[in-house]
């Protein structure tokens, strides 16, 4: 029975300098690709790293997926944090800006970001990942919030987005999209 990560404790919602963040996702990253090694099934999979990519980033107080249900539209899946909103429609947020562009949307300051969608009122800097499949479609958004400004750097994203690609470019059962 998997543990989890081995990682040192921080407490939730502690913005550690760059360099630690950095050194703590490249300890954790290898666990995780291991703790998820062979999983095909979709939500499987969300609901296992929401948890464990939780722990890897403490600065986070909310971590999670928004999964493409219909043609432009996102709904909630597997999260840590706050109650997250249900749905969004691609022309809205950060989520809808990463679902309807395909881009990485890494946002310092979400009071910055015209049409941000404040779930939670704490909420001060926001990263948001597309998940494309082996076919290259859309099929939801990975979802990062903090109550610190800029508290996801390049870096992160960069390597965030690597684990998000490499585990769902591969053989994955999607779950059934319901309109
Ligand atoms: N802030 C997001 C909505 C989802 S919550 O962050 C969980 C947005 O603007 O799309």
């Amino acid at each position: 029975m998997s543990e989890g990560i081995l990682l040192a404790k921080v407490a939730r919602g502690t913005l550690l300098p760059e360099a630690e963040r950095l050194a703590r996702l490249d300890e954790a990253l290898p666990q995780i690709r291991a703790a998820v090694e062979g999983e095909q099934d979709e939500v499987a999979l969300e609901a296992t790293l929401a948890c464990l990519l939780w722990e890897a980033l403490p600065q986070a107080n909310w971590c999670g997926f928004y999964r493409r249900v219909a043609e432009r539209e996102l709904a909630v899946g597997p999260y840590q944090g706050g109650m997250g909103c249900l749905r969004i429609a691609f022309e809205r947020g950060v989520c809808g800006a990463a679902a309807r562009t395909g881009r990485i949307q890494r946002v310092p300051d979400v009071q910055a970001f015209p049409g941000h969608i404040a779930c939670d009122d704490a909420t001060r800097s926001e990263l948001v990942i597309p998940i494309l499949d082996g076919a290259g479609a859309l099929r939801g958004v990975f979802d990062l919030d903090s109550p610190e400004l800029d508290a996801f750097s390049e870096g992160e994203a960069t390597r965030l987005a690597a684990l998000i690609a490499e585990v769902f470019r591969g053989p994955v059962s999607w779950a059934p999209r319901s309109e």
